[in-house]
């Protein structure tokens, strides 16, 4: 019989351990990249109202002797740029978030593009926590977007995402900011920057049926514990009969059953006339 509570006892500490470590798993392993749910420090962003469109930022034009250049972006913060077909030839290549376009401004007609490089490619982008803006409320974020690579330089888009209600238009695209060491800076006013739902921050990130689990298995084994080492010295226990409460523990699965089939039989209607039960 002693052999059987200690498996018992062994089986439930295999549990508890195990749904421990599910849960930390399950914590640890990063969510992919979806831009109507991004989550920061305790706020969800949902930015998906920007999937469907294509942003074109137009850059200033400079002299570059003899010619004037411009450099245009092109960018979608959700997904690769989508365009329709037979018109490959003036974007980016296929997977290109962000796209550097510099083209030709000339006296006379249309400027015309010279190259079309990619800043960002499908590669999972990441998000932080900006800096305060005065004046701004909500604390801005920015999106890193990555993965293009030119003349050797890696490249990259950080946008910089500010809360701002009174922009409700979608088709509203961020401001070139700068380019500048492979980076290139946009800032990006509007109401979808705004955080979704202020989440009840966690400790650490620890799920509630986590952090209980835990305090749970800590207190478990403080009392085990404690009351072994109680037993041994004040009755001089050894073996089993150190574990604290033995008996209880002993009569601890028939109490399990006596409740279960006293709640089984309550719910299916069954009374026992010896405990004075009354039928309905
Ligand atoms: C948003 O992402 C979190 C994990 O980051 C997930 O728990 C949650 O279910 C997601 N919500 C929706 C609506 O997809
Ligand atoms: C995100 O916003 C779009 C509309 O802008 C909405 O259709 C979608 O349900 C939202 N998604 C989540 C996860 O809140
Ligand atoms: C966020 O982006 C801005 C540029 O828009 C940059 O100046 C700032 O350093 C970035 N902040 C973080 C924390 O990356
Ligand atoms: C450039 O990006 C690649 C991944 O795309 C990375 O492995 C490499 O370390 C980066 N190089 C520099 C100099 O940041």
């Amino acid at each position: 019989m002693t052999q059987f509570y200690f498996r018992l006892a062994i089986a439930t500490l295999a549990v508890v351990v195990t749904l421990q470590s599910t849960a930390n798993a399950q914590g640890e392993t990063p969510a992919p990249y979806d831009c109507a749910n991004i989550s920061l420090e305790g706020h969800t962003y949902n930015i998906s109202a920007f999937k469907a469109n294509t942003y074109t930022i137009k850059g200033e034009v400079r002299e570059e002797h003899p010619n004037k250049i411009r450099v245009d972006y092109e960018l979608n913060p959700c997904q690769a740029i989508a365009f329709p077909e037979g018109e490959a030839k003036s974007h980016c290549k296929a997977g290109t978030w962000v796209c550097q376009d510099t083209k030709l401004v000339r006296d006379e007609g249309e400027p015309i593009t010279v190259t079309l490089r990619p800043i960002a490619r499908d590669v999972a982008p990441t998000v932080v926590r900006a800096e305060k803006i005065e004046d701004v409320k909500e604390l801005p974020w920015n999106l890193t977007l990555r993965g293009g690579n030119i003349d050797g330089q890696n490249q990259s888009a950080t946008i910089t995402f500010i809360c701002d209600m009174a922009v409700t238009d979608e088709t509203v695209g961020p401001t070139l900011t700068k380019y500048e060491n492979g980076v290139v800076y946009f800032s990006w006013k509007s109401g979808h920057a705004c955080p979704q739902q202020i989440q009840v921050p966690t400790t650490e990130g620890m799920g509630g049926f986590r952090t209980f689990l835990t305090v749970l298995s800590i207190f478990a084994l403080i009392y085990l514990i404690a009351g072994a080492a109680y037993n041994h010295k004040v009755y001089g226990a050894t073996g089993v009969d150190m574990i604290p409460h033995v008996d209880f523990w002993r009569d601890f699965p028939n109490l399990v059953v006596d409740v279960v089939r006293h709640v089984w039989d309550s719910v299916t209607g069954r009374f026992t006339s010896s405990r004075g039960y009354v039928s309905v």
